[in-house]
């Protein structure tokens, strides 16, 4: 059982809760049938603030392999948003209904707001350039399933480390794991905001910044690719200036490991080239599947689920 009921950032879980919701969602992959009627009769509602397809879709198919419910929008403006309503009452409201909550909002905080009104777990699926929780549990998942877990690794972080969410989350929940390393590639205009760097000074872990990604790429057993958050600039012409300052083609694939992976919370935009994808070190499409079957293993921990007898 979870200590905490909300996920809104990954430090909301120990690294024994995280190892419980990782190892019961490899269960699952095992065997998902079994699981089929482990949510039967709950609900699951999702409130969409900012477009998605990945972690919407994927939290409407946990719920629905698990058999239970789902309701929700994935465009405020058909709600009551439209009329005023605050995100603390549209929550209270909703969680009359629904057994668990999913919010995705641009503000930063909004989920964690959402939390204190509901009277159901909420999770967090993105607040603004701040975290993205379930994204770090998929991508967890992802490098235990290639990689064994993550003693020892070299993991590289490319693109947009300012605003990218699934980055702070990823690396600030990796940074409590033993004995890994970050290179962060990025133009210094989106390096890597202070609250991560503070944090991993802090734990003493090790880390450099550069913005050469082909002088670094043979160093990592990861290499995690991001997309220019343009909806975060201020300007369009310094996001136009910026969006294809990295491009991951096969050329630079050729100087890495032989066993690195290339992970990418998606959507690409333009920062990996298509002819990547039949590398079979290109992870970021199983990395899909994986962030379904953690989001089931996450609704049953959060509700209290039992696991099914075999
Ligand atoms: C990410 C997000 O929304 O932050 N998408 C996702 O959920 N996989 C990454 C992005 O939008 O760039």
């Amino acid at each position: 059982m979870l200590k905490d009921r909300n996920l809104i950032a990954p430090s909301d879980f120990s690294l024994e809760e995280l190892d419980e919701v990782l190892s019961l969602a490899e269960r699952i992959v095992q065997d998902p049938s079994a699981y089929a009627e482990a949510c039967k009769g709950k609900i699951l509602a999702s409130l969409f603030y900012e477009p998605s397809t990945r972690t919407k879709f994927s939290f409407d198919a946990a719920m629905l392999r698990l058999g239970g419910s789902t309701l929700g929008f994935s465009d405020p403006n058909t709600s009551s948003t439209a009329k005023g309503e605050t995100v603390a009452d549209s929550a209270r409201t909703v969680s009359q209904y629904a057994d668990v909550i999913v919010v995705r909002h641009p503000k930063e905080g909004t989920a964690k707001l959402m939390s204190r009104y509901a009277e159901c777990p909420v999770i967090n699926a993105g607040d603004g350039g701040h975290h993205h929780p379930t994204q770090t549990l998929t991508d967890l998942l992802t490098m235990r399933h290639y990689k064994g877990g993550f003693d020892g690794l070299t993991v590289g972080v490319c693109g947009d480390l300012k605003f990218g969410r699934t980055i702070h989350s990823l690396v600030t929940c990796l940074a409590r794991y033993q004995n890994v390393r970050f290179l962060f590639i990025s133009p210094e205009e989106l390096s890597m905001p202070a609250f991560v760097i503070e944090e991993l000074r802090a734990k003493g872990v090790p880390f450099a910044e550069t913005d050469d990604l082909e002088a670094s790429i043979s160093q990592l057993d990861v290499l995690y690719m991001s997309r220019v958050q343009r909806e975060r600039f201020i300007s369009e012409e310094e996001y136009l200036r910026l969006k294809d300052y990295f491009i991951l083609t096969a050329d630079k694939m050729a100087l890495a490991k032989p066993d690195m992976i290339v992970m990418h919370p998606l959507p690409r935009v333009n920062e990996i080239a298509t002819e990547v994808d039949k590398d079979p070190r290109a992870a970021y499409f199983a990395q899909v599947k994986f962030g379904m079957y953690v989001r089931m293993a996450l609704i049953m921990k959060l509700l209290g689920i039992e696991e099914p007898q075999a």
